[in-house]
C-alpha cells in the first residue's frame, strides 16, 4: 500500500475537552506521522468552503455552526494507506454506531459533535490538505 497523507480536524468538541493529546498520541500509536499541524478558529466562511460539498444537505448550517463554535485543531497525517487508516480509528459517523475502541465511540457527543474529521479517499484528502497547508508548511 502507498504513503498517503490525509487531512484531519479535531472538531470544537475535542478541543475544547482537551482531547488534540489523546487524539493525536492514537494516530501515532497506528503508525501515522504528523507532518504539519495548527490550531485555528475557523471563520464561517472558511468552514462553508471546507464543507461545500455538503452545502445542500439539511443539516449544513448546524455542520458550520459547530464547526465555528471554538477552535480546531488540523493536522496532516503521513503513512502507509493514512486515509483509510485514519477514518478507521475515527469510526462511524454516528458515534451511537462507532465500533468499540474507535476516536467516535469514545469520546464523541453526537452526530454532530463526533469530535474528528477526515479525508474520505485520495482526491478530497489532497484538496483538503491543499486548502488549509501550504506545501512548505508540510514537513514530510
Ligand atoms: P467528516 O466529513 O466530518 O469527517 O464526517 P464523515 O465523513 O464521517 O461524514 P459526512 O457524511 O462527510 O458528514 C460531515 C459531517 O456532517 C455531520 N452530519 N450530520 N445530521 C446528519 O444526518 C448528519 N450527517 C452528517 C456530521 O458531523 C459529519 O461529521
Ligand atoms: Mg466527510
Amino acid at each position: 500500500m502507498a504513503i498517503e497523507r490525509t487531512l484531519s480536524i479535531i472538531k470544537p468538541d475535542g478541543v475544547k475537552r482537551n482531547l488534540i493529546g489523546q487524539i493525536l498520541s492514537r494516530f501515532e500509536a497506528a503508525g501515522l506521522t504528523i507532518v504539519a499541524g495548527r490550531l485555528q478558529q475557523l471563520s464561517r466562511a472558511e468552514a462553508e468552503g471546507f464543507y461545500a460539498v455538503h452545502k445542500a444537505r439539511p443539516f449544513f448550517k448546524d455542520l458550520v455552526d459547530f464547526m465555528i463554535s471554538g477552535p480546531v485543531f488540523i493536522s496532516v497525517l503521513e503513512g502507509e494507506g493514512a486515509i483509510a487508516k485514519n477514518r478507521d480509528l475515527m469510526g462511524a459517523t454516528n458515534p451511537k454506531e462507532a465500533a468499540a475502541g474507535t476516536i467516535r465511540a469514545d469520546f464523541a457527543e453526537s452526530i454532530d459533535a463526533n469530535t474528528v474529521h477526515g479525508s474520505d479517499a485520495p482526491e478530497t484528502a489532497a484538496v483538503e490538505v491543499a486548502y488549509f497547508f501550504r506545501s512548505i508548511e508540510i514537513c514530510g
